[in-house]
């Protein structure tokens, strides 16, 4: 057998359309486009490329968008303020701050701090909370683009055995939320789980998160399998790769997510979606 491709980049295409007639129709009727800021402290190069990209993407639809470079030495405290500032203007609906920080600052105290309505990551406890609940507002980008996605194969997710490979608080766990809101029976691998190997072999749909080059093997996939690589490697040759090895998982999948063009459109895809959201908050409020 040979995998149907999971194509992110045409998905993610669809999606920014139907984000950018949004905002042309709010712009029309007399609204004020929304307004994404990204916040950047250092110079991590994979963090730059990432903000490039939604920098790009928020131009494409229309948002307003404003990109704040902080100095690697930033400290705490003048983050802290920029988001209280941030936080208080009108015309910013959504902040992101591109994680990861540096080693001095705390990623839980600044997640904390940007208003449960601008927190277009949905990484706020309380984005979070309602996301557990099932009664979700914002949610994380990654974890919901790939939803969009396994709606687009049509495959029913109801009584599936879904196993998460890694437990992030970005990916992972939200992932996890959401398959089991969507009525799968859910796994969530880690670096202590026994018998990985063995849960993937009975897996009808496998998320894999853990950051390792191809370390999902193709001979684990269960035919007629839906595979989703969240992965992005560098390898020494220069080439990416995701955590799957693709040749030999697509001979046993039925659907699979290439890397590139999987999984990382779709994240930056359902960021301006949660923009818009968080804009479509802010005006009825
Ligand atoms: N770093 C890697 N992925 C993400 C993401 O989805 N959001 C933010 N803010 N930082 C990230």
């Amino acid at each position: 057998m040979s995998a149907r491709i999971l194509d992110g980049k045409a998905i993610a295409a669809e999606l920014k359309d139907s984000v950018k007639q949004k905002v042309e129709k709010m712009v029309a009727e007399g609204n004020r486009a929304p307004g994404l800021v990204v916040i950047l402290v250092g110079e991590n190069p994979a963090s730059q490329v990432y903000v490039r990209n939604k920098q790009n993407s928020c131009e494409q639809v229309g948002f307003y968008s404003e990109l704040k470079r902080l100095s690697v030495d930033t400290t705490q405290a003048e983050l802290l303020s920029l988001i209280d500032e941030l936080n208080g203007r009108e015309e910013v609906d959504g902040i992101l701050v591109q994680l990861p920080l540096p080693g001095h600052i705390d990623e839980e105290t600044v997640t904390e701090r940007i208003l449960p309505t601008k927190d277009v990551d949905g990484f706020h406890p309380y984005n979070m909370g309602r996301l557990t609940l099932r009664m979700p507002l914002l949610r994380p980008c990654t974890p919901k683009g790939v939803m969009t996605m396994l709606e687009k194969t049509g495959v029913d997710l109801v009584g599936k055995d879904a196993v998460i490979i890694g437990q992030s608080n970005i990916v992972g766990r939200p992932m996890a939320l959401e398959l089991l809101a969507a009525r799968c029976t859910i796994t969530i691998c880690h670096s202590k789980t026994r018998d990985l190997e063995e849960k993937v072999r009975n897996a009808d749909i496998v998320v894999a998160a853990v950051g390792v080059p191809k370390f999902v093997k193709g001979e684990w996939v269960k035919p007629g399998a839906t595979v989703i690589d969240v992965g992005i490697n560098r390898l020494d040759d220069g080439t990416l790769c995701g955590d799957v090895d693709y040749d030999s998982a697509a001979e046993h999948a039925e659907w699979i997510t290439p890397v590139p063009g999987g999984v990382g459109p779709m994240t930056v895809a359902t960021l301006l979606e949660n923009t818009l959201q968080a804009a479509e908050m802010h005006k009825d409020a």
